[in-house]
């Protein structure tokens, strides 16, 4: 959510800038803008472009004012929070001598703000981040690391802050709290931005800005200092990935690429966890003692995150027979739950910093519970606070609609109900080495689905101009559901609703009526005959009905307008492929609507405000 860039060095800084704002725009984009200190710049004025709308308008702006060069300057690309999107509401914010931009929410604004207005001193923005501008200018004598340390002990909610004073022309501040930042020193300069994508083509090693630290970016080195001035050394970490897997690479859209890459991260996720045919977390560092003992879990998350651990609930207490709960995220923390020691609370993030379900694993860990986390991105906070992480590895996930990260989060819940199957001894290992065996077909199966796409477009074509269709299904098919509704609503910006398939009769039916389409899905054997019944229910009222369904299953072609079969897989491993239908569905019926399905409306890929 928003996308930070700072750069200082021996190269064009704007350049530098702009194309990171074009990798992080995926955090956010209905406005963006860059401040940078002209070369030789005598009166150490620092310019600013802004300009509401895409990156590239900014892109346009620059090249049009056709500014003198730079080395040194910040960047943003914004997700508005306070106050809308407007050319005064874009960052970079400047106030006196501070220029700044920040990713997060300053909670207290209003208190400070009316203190700041006390002393005749009012902004001209509707943001918070305007306010932390004002509020660190306000305690700037000439020391830059003495004011910001002054100034967030005033400032409460989460930030990531990269900070310019006018008499440093070369130089960079930067301090977080909650939200990321990662930086690297190169032959080029320093650099420091949200996440990775902004820098990789600068290096493929990094280090994670400890949170309440502050950077000191100069074009030779960082340093970092605690808030008792002491230097500290950053830890660092390298990432696998290179540029290629942050550019489209020839495909329309990164949500089809990374549709595409789901073979392939599903291979990278579970191949190194196997051992012997049967799962293995040694190299992770998850002992099995973390799942001694353990009377229950709770699974917590957002999103689709959230909807992959719905599929993972189901594996677990199939194979422990421990219960699970599925609890969204942002709700987790106000109902009071239930926690102690012998509660296994997992987090599933593709981002790692999602605000809410960081809020949620600090209240597991307060409370006592034992603490894992799926993640995908290094290094980032859920990972670096849960007591164990099982990364993910999908490379970096930058369509803001989730495909890839979602299938190896599925991947990833499997593994441990695997391994916690196998520590209980609650099933035979026999039964583990099947479904390993299964599992580690998963990539092949996937990659067969991903042929499926010339069945899919007709049938988007028919969705075309759909108010509002229905997602039903039973069991697990229930909990994919939820996924292919979300998917298809956050970039097609059609309506849907997932639901069970018995429960339609209970209300939800008096809108089926003639065409309205509903996607059935009817993968899960011992529920099959039942999903028949709801899907004539739907059918004798009218419904365009669009079936998924296994390749050896009986379905009477009377029964739905279009089906589309997996091929044969034992029926726990059935999502994985159902997955990519639901995918395409919502992927080319959102191009067929004319939508870009990458940055689609209001919403952004990581959500770092609760
Ligand atoms: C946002 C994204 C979703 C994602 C959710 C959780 O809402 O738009 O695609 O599933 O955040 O993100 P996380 O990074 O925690 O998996």
């Amino acid at each position: 959510m928003c996308g930070i860039i700072g750069f200082t060095g021996n190269i064009e800084a704007k350049e530098v800038l702009l194309q990171g704002l074009t990798a992080l725009e995926y955090r956010g984009y209905d406005s963006a803008g860059i401040s940078f200190f002209p070369e030789n710049g005598s009166d150490h004025k620092v310019q600013t472009i802004k300009t509401v709308g895409k990156v590239s308008n900014l892109i346009d702006k620059v090249s049009s004012l056709s500014a003198g060069p730079s080395f040194c300057g910040i960047g943003h690309t914004r997700w508005a929070t306070h106050g809308g999107v407007s050319e005064t509401n874009c960052h970079p914010h400047h106030f006196g001598r501070v220029t700044l931009i920040h990713n997060g929410i300053i909670e207290n604004y209003k208190e400070l703000q009316e203190e700041l207005e006390g002393e005749g001193k009012y902004p001209v923005s509707q943001t918070d981040s305007e306010i932390a501008a004002m509020v660190i200018d306000s305690c700037y004598k000439n020391n830059p690391l003495k004011a910001i340390k002054r100034a967030v002990k005033k400032l409460q909610g989460a930030y990531a802050f990269c900070i310019m004073f006018d008499e440093y022309p070369e130089s960079i501040y930067a301090i977080r709290n909650g939200s990321p930042l990662v930086a690297t020193n190169t032959k080029e300069g320093s650099i420091i931005a949200s996440d990775m994508v902004a820098l990789i083509k600068y290096s493929k090693d990094y280090f994670v800005l400890p949170e309440h630290h502050i950077a000191h970016l100069t074009k030779d080195s960082i340093t970092i200092t605690d808030l008792e001035h002491n230097e500290v050394e950053p830890d660092m970490l390298h990432v696998s990935w290179d540029m290629a897997a942050a550019r489209k690479g020839g495909y329309e859209y990164f949500m089809l690429k990374e549709i595409h890459e789901q073979p392939e991260a599903l291979h990278n996720t579970i191949a190194p966890r196997i051992k012997n045919q049967l799962p293995d977390f040694t190299t992770d560092g998850i002992p099995d003692s973390l799942f001694n003992g353990l009377n229950r879990i709770i699974i917590t998350a957002c999103g689709t995150a959230m909807h992959a651990g719905l599929i993972g609930k189901n594996m677990i207490e199939q194979l422990t027979r421990v219960p699970v709960t599925v609890d969204i995220a942002s709700e987790f923390r106000y109902q009071d739950p239930i926690l102690d020691a012998n509660t296994l609370v997992i987090t599933i993030s593709q981002s790692g910093e999602t605000a809410d379900t960081l809020a949620a694993l600090r209240l597991a860990k307060e409370n006592g519970a034992r603490t894992l986390s799926v993640v995908n991105v290094k290094g980032s906070s859920i990972a670096r606070e849960s007591d164990y992480v099982l990364y993910t590895h999908a490379g970096p996930e930058i369509a803001v609609a989730s495909t890839k990260a979602y299938t190896v989060q599925l991947a990833a819940m499997y593994l441990v109900a695997f391994r916690f199957a196998l520590v209980k001894g609650s099933v035979s290992q026999d039964v583990i080495r099947n479904y390993i065996r299964e599992l580690e077909a998963v990539p092949e199966f996937v990659k067969t689905m991903l042929g499926c796409d010339r069945a899919i477009q007709p049938i988007s074509q028919k969705l075309l101009k759909t108010e509002s269709l229905f997602f039903i299904g039973r069991g697990l098919d229930h909990a994919l559901s939820c996924e292919g509704s979300i998917k298809l609503k956050e970039i097609s910006y059609i309506h849907s609703e997932a639901y069970a398939a018995g429960e339609l009769k209970h209300g939800t039916i008096s809108l089926i009526t003639d065409n309205v389409p509903v996607i059935a899905l009817a993968t899960q054997e011992k529920v099959f005959a039942k999903m028949i019944s709801n899907i004539r229910e739907v059918r004798s009222r009218g419904a365009m009905v669009i079936m998924i369904a296994n390749e050896d299953a009986q379905v009477d072609a009377a029964l739905c307008d279009h089906l589309i079969t997996l091929p044969p897989i034992d029926n726990a491993f059935a999502p994985f492929g159902a997955a990519v239908v639901l995918q395409y569905i919502a992927y080319y019926t959102a191009v067929a609507r004319g939508l870009n399905v990458d940055q689609p409306r209001n919403l952004a890929k990581s959500v770092t405000v609760e």
